[in-house]
């Protein structure tokens, strides 16, 4: 299994940087949507499973099982499908349609839950289902991405990395949250580097991983339902929420202003950097890199379709409405 992980590393980071227009300073976005499935979450996937290999902990008689029903779980099945070995995914009926299409085509087994937990979401029933499933199997791995140190050491070294090989001068680092991950990498190894560059963690709305007040969430791949254990590593210097109007509207103005077709998560970060330029927080001249951790193509049926807006705000209203 090392040698066939030898080959796929070479799929995985050394994802180009986009100069970005802008009058002012100057910003770069780091497209991570170029990795092998198609998002930052190679990196994750690939660490975590390579240590996995490397301890023993994982050979071609274990059964990987996570929750995840995003582009982790999606990272994972195309890992572990080249590798021979299997992977389920634990997911619930907020997926993405596309992305359930697709973990079935991936994987033999995939474990819908549909039990609402005592926080209202299903995330506390995806994780007993994940530690539950995990028994029922002579050799079974979670690979746990909010806790276990190899997601974040895979930023550090990969990542944070080719950020500190990529610029001379680094001011302002601009990433979005949800497990942890990346944030905790790649800070921790680009203040080795620059030490006086800012690290801004951007979140949304309604996110409880910087103490937020729980709000339903309608935008997915940032901000999360439980904090992460990895964060207590991390070198942030701000956080910042954004709504999720904004997230949408960015969204759109990363497309018509810099022609880049990205994620929710993109579409926050960069709202983050807009909201910094327009505050004056950001002095002439300073390099600004904001992360881009995947591509649009899933959020077509909703952050790119008018519709959809609409329709969640109507929801919106009747969920908080005061009567
Ligand atoms: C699209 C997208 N953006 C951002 C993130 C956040 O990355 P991390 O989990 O490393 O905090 C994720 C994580 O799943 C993601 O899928």
């Amino acid at each position: 299994m090392l040698k066939k992980l030898d080959q796929i590393s070479k799929l995985i980071g050394k994802t180009p940087s986009k100069q970005c227009n802008s009058r002012h300073i100057n910003l770069f976005a780091k497209l991570e949507y170029y990795n092998y499935t198609g998002s930052i979450k190679d990196r994750a996937a690939f660490n975590i499973v390579k240590e996995g290999v490397i301890s023993g902990d994982i050979d071609r008689e274990t059964v990987i099982i996570e929750s995840s029903s995003g582009n982790f779980a999606i990272a994972l099945a195309t890992l572990c499908g080249d590798l021979g070995i299997e992977f389920i995914p634990v997911i619930d009926p907020n997926i993405n349609s596309a992305y359930e299409q697709l973990l079935r085509l991936l994987c033999k087994r995939v474990i819908k839950v549909s039990e609402i937990d005592s926080t209202g979401g299903y995330l506390l029933t995806r994780i007993a289902t994940v530690k539950a499933e995990c028994a029922n199997y002579k050799k079974s791995f979670w690979t746990n991405q909010y806790a276990n140190a190899n997601n974040y050491l895979s930023y550090y070294k990969g990542l944070g990395n080719e950020i500190c090989e990529g610029f001379d001068r680094l001011d302002y680092l601009f990433i979005g949250v949800s497990s942890g991950g990346t944030i905790t990498g790649v800070s921790r190894r680009i203040k080795e580097k620059f030490p006086k560059a800012k690290v801004v963690a951007v979140d949304v709305e309604g996110s409880v991983i910087f103490g937020g007040k729980p709000k339903k969430r309608w935008v997915s791949g940032i901000g999360a339902s439980m904090s992460s254990t990895l964060l207590k590593q991390a070198l942030i210097d701000e956080v910042i929420h954004i709504s999720h109007d904004q997230v949408i509207e960015s969204c759109h103005s990363l497309m018509k202003e810099q022609n880049i077709f990205a994620g929710a998560s993109s579409g926050a970060v960069y709202a983050a950097v807009k909201n910094y330029v327009a505050n004056d927080r950001i002095a002439p001249e300073a390099n600004v890199l904001f992360i881009c951790p995947d591509r649009g193509n899933a959020y077509l049926d909703t952050i790119y379709n008018r519709d959809w807006q609409l329709m969640t705000k109507e929801q919106q209203l009747m969920e908080y409405s005061p009567l």
